[in-house]
């Protein structure tokens, strides 16, 4: 029978794949046998990572600062001088800000917009010519950008420019898919929900207490993300261009369609 959902044998480039979301995406992925390069800016995390994941496959940690345009061209660089092609460049490397509106100050906006969008955007430009490489009408190759879903709806708290790049980056999704879809690079977004990280504190320290809110009745898991973005990369994934896939529980739907059943 085909296996529509195999990916063993592709390469993956997973930004901020140390910890998180991009540790269950590259820990799905190197357990499926895809060669996967992980970054981030510590050098003794991402190694770390790269160490356990490496029981499992290969997995290659490359020390990265992506906020800069240096930082992103090193990372092509680095990645063009390794590979002759790339299946999947998943830009999931984010991060935030909170702070009061009437101080929030400029360090916050431009420190989330130039990793959460700017770099998204060059650093898919520069590797664009490894993604067409070797991609065609029956092979298309991928890029991932991990979004949120307080880009979907208006979150209540402190972060003004997560939000508003993350809804950005939406846009970008549906734009680079447009531009690229001719060099068969299929380009799509994911908006998650609740993961336990160090960005979410709150889904990592209490599960139980935030699965409460969620229709799903739980927060989500490597197997969640790490499906998914084994679907996107597979056979089964190729026929999506400029998506974006809600990975929630349900919050995003049950808000919208006004259904208040949960503890909220
Ligand atoms: N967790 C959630 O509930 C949730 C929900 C919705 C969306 N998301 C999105 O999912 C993505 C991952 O979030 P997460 O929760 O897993 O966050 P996280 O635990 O804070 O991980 C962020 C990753 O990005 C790396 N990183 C941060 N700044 C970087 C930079 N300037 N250059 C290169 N790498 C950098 C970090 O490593 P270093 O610190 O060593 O650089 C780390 O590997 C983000 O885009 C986030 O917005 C998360």
């Amino acid at each position: 029978m085909t296996n529509y959902f195999d990916v063993s044998g592709k390469t993956a480039l997973i930004t901020g794949g140390s910890r998180g979301l991009g540790r269950m995406m590259a820990e799905a992925y190197v357990r499926s046998g895809v060669k996967t390069y992980i970054t981030a800016r510590h050098a003794d995390v991402c190694e770390q990572t790269s160490k356990e994941l490496s029981e499992f496959g290969e997995c290659i940690a490359i020390q990265n600062d992506q906020s800069t345009l240096e930082g992103v061209h090193a990372l092509a660089d680095e990645i063009k001088s390794k590979e002759k092609h790339l299946d999947i460049l998943i830009n999931n490397a984010g991060t935030g800000w909170h702070a009061e509106f009437e101080e929030f100050p400029e360090a916050g906006w431009d420190k989330t917009f130039n990793l959460n969008i700017k770099s998204v955007f060059f650093l898919t430009q520069q590797l664009t010519p490894l993604l067409a490489a070797e991609a065609s009408v029956d092979k298309p190759s991928k890029v991932i950008n991990i979004a949120s879903t307080d880009a979907l709806w208006v979150p209540t708290d402190e972060a003004y420019p997560y939000p508003a790049s993350k809804a950005g980056l939406l846009h970008l999704t549906r734009k680079l898919a447009h531009k690229l879809v001719k060099q068969h690079i299929h380009v799509n977004a994911i908006a998650p929900g609740a993961f336990a990280s160090e960005m979410n504190t709150m889904a990592r320290d209490e599960p139980e207490m935030v699965g409460r809110f969620i229709p799903a009745g739980r927060i989500g898991e490597i197997a969640d993300v790490g499906g998914t973005a084994i679907y996107m990369l597979s056979r089964a994934g190729d026929y999506l261009v400029g998506i974006t896939l809600t990975l929630d529980g349900g919050v995003v739907w049950a808000t919208s369609n006004r259904l208040d059943d949960s503890e909220a």
